[in-house]
């Protein structure tokens, strides 16, 4: 295996990728020290994705995810994180409302949580945004396919078996064409890179081979040029896995394992040993249990007992 390379990513690098390879390699996360794995085992780009809200927070959605809750994990994610490319999603309602609110709440991801980019979701109705944050001097991921943010029922399907999922986009010729016309105002735009999200591995390949900025698919197909995975998926957290992603672990069963055999040990008390105690001197034992029997005499005299 490659050891991992010590060079700081920068954007530059990330768009050379495109056309030199090797593809990039995207993980989300929330806490300090999992960015640090991260980092130390080479991922390109390490990312706090508002999927936070679901996978660490337990809201129902990411609509609950507010800036606060971005800021502080992506300060968190900062401290272990020097040399992948730092990025921020930018939360439901900070950037949709107007194009100075999405400017500032960018500059704030920057600014106080120290990310190096931010991403957001949406094609033309965004891309006024992604063109006044890019010329305030911040590089932005776009983000189209199936985007979590938006509610709108043509997104999802519904399944007696798997209830209301969501629905695979660009499965058409027309959705394809205006999946890559979507693509190219966000590349006009000034967008450094694309996550292509739940879309036929065909359009993700048109597009892929039309854009000259890379493309990171997350149930994209094969073809993209980098891939973005969840790190609960990837450890094998989620209750419900799902089927476009890999388990590179089975965390879920070890940890719920380990927390019943702590449960157990402390109440049976197995655990702690007296391996995991630090013992006094035996001098120092000595004179306390003295010490002990001559605090209880006088107590015995002062209570009239002796
Ligand atoms: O928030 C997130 O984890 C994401 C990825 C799925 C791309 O946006």
């Amino acid at each position: 295996m490659n050891a991992p390379s010590a060079a700081k990513v920068t954007v530059a690098d990330l768009r050379g990728r495109k056309a030199h390879g090797p593809r990039i390699a995207m993980l989300t996360a929330y806490d300090c020290p999992t960015a640090r794995l991260q980092d130390e085992a080479g991922a390109d780009i390490v990312f706090v994705g508002d999927s936070v809200g679901t996978n660490v927070l337990g809201y129902r959605g990411p609509q609950q995810v507010t800036m606060a809750d971005m800021l502080h994990h992506t300060r968190a994610v900062r401290r272990g994180v020097d040399r992948a490319f730092l990025l921020a999603d930018m939360p439901f309602l900070s950037y949709q409302v107007a194009v100075d609110a999405a400017v500032r709440n960018a500059g704030r991801l920057v600014q106080e949580a120290e990310a190096e980019g931010v991403k957001l979701e949406g094609g033309s109705e965004v891309v006024a945004q992604t063109r006044a944050i890019v010329q305030a001097g911040m590089p932005v991921m776009g983000h189209i396919g199936y985007t979590p943010q938006t509610q709108s029922p043509d997104l999802f399907v519904h399944s007696e078996r798997r209830g209301t999922v969501p629905k695979f986009q660009a499965k058409g010729v027309r959705g394809a064409l205006h999946l890559l016309d979507e693509a190219r105002r966000l590349e006009d735009a000034g967008a450094f890179a694309l996550v292509l999200e739940m879309v036929t591995e065909e359009a993700a390949q048109a597009v892929t081979e039309r854009l000259s900025i890379p493309t990171i698919g997350i149930g994209a197909g094969r073809f993209c040029d980098g891939q973005v995975l969840t790190v609960t998926d990837l450890l094998g957290l989620n209750q419900q896995p799902l089927r476009l992603a890999r388990a590179y672990a089975d965390l879920r069963p070890a940890m719920a394992s380990a927390f019943r055999a702590y449960v157990q040990d402390v109440q049976t008390g197995a655990f702690p040993t007296a391996d995991h105690a630090q013992q006094m001197e035996p001098e120092q034992r000595l004179r306390l249990e003295q010490a002990l029997r001559e605090a209880g005499n006088a107590a015995d005299r002062a209570s009239g007992q002796v």
